[in-house]
């Protein structure tokens, strides 16, 4: 690129869109750090686009240089553990975000006091080609922009509640399947995609109930919402490489995990940044 007016012009990184959202930056050559490129455009990037992939750049050896890069985009989210969260499959998880399964669709800090507006992964271990563990991302307001009306009409009618209880947090949240997205008004789906309740390899099952129409109806609207977050249009499923870095906008969209090969090398950091002003969580009941 050698537009002067685009911030991320230069020979030293290719800009292509990924499918069917997204955005990555890829590094020529080595010896490129991400600290190298400015946050204003990459926040730009994540705004237009959602997701942001940053690849082929050095980043970061340990967790706290990690933390410190994302103070750069905004005050972070402060749990028991401090800003990083290392997403490393436990032997005996007692929460199955530390499992190999898979992960339903959810919002992060929908349990929590505040709402990241963005997610900041950083791919320490490749799971490995063949051994699955994608992070699944669903676009929402394409979603909605793409189902027909009266489908849409059917979804705003109801509202989750959902409990859940790990190491954490003990939390109930309320919130209705559309809102809008909580900077600049849009459209967005929040919501957390029920498990099947005899699915007995799933740890710590979430308490979820929906309201808003009769049970019949219910079972339709988790299934056109699965079948819509799901369908290829638009859902991007990330193969993680190692050294990857990857922001994404969680007001908009929705995320998961597809199941991984028990075993396989699959390390994650996770940090969250809070919006400026932080969003205050307005589903939150306890
Ligand atoms: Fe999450």
């Amino acid at each position: 690129m050698t537009d002067d007016r685009d911030p991320l012009a230069g020979t030293r990184y290719d800009i292509t869109p990924i499918k069917p959202f997204g955005v990555a930056i890829q590094a020529l050559g080595k010896g490129l750090h991400v600290r190298d490129i400015p946050v204003a455009p990459l926040r730009t990037l994540v705004g237009e686009h959602h997701i942001l992939l940053l690849r082929g750049f050095d980043t970061f050896d340990a967790p706290d240089e990690l933390s410190a890069y994302c103070e750069l985009w905004g005050r972070l989210s402060e749990w028991p553990f401090g800003t990083v969260l290392e997403l490393v499959e436990q032997e005996q998880p007692e929460d199955h975000i530390f499992d190999s399964s898979y992960m339903p669709m959810h919002w992060d800090g929908m349990y929590r006091e505040q709402i990241p507006e963005f997610q900041v992964f950083q791919c320490v271990h490749a799971p490995g080609a063949g051994n699955g563990g994608e992070t699944t991302f669903s676009h929402t307001t394409a979603v909605l922009e793409r189902t027909d009306p009266e489908t849409v009409a059917r979804w705003s009618k109801v509202t989750g509640t959902y409990h859940r209880a790990m190491e954490y947090y003990n939390s109930v949240t309320v919130s209705p399947i559309v809102t809008t997205h909580p900077v600049h008004g849009a459209p967005v789906i929040r919501y957390n995609e029920p498990t099947a309740a005899d699915d007995a390899d799933f740890v710590n099952h979430p308490d979820l109930r929906f309201s808003g129409l009769p049970d019949d109806e219910l079972t339709e609207v988790h299934r056109s919402l699965r079948a819509a977050l799901y369908d290829p249009a638009h859902l991007y499923a990330h193969h993680w490489q190692t050294g990857d870095l990857v922001i994404t906008d969680n007001h908009t969209l929705l995320h998961g995990r597809n199941a991984f090969t028990s075993g396989a090398p699959r390390h994650l950091r996770r940090v969250q940044v809070l919006g400026t002003p932080p969003l205050d969580n307005p589903g939150l009941v306890r």
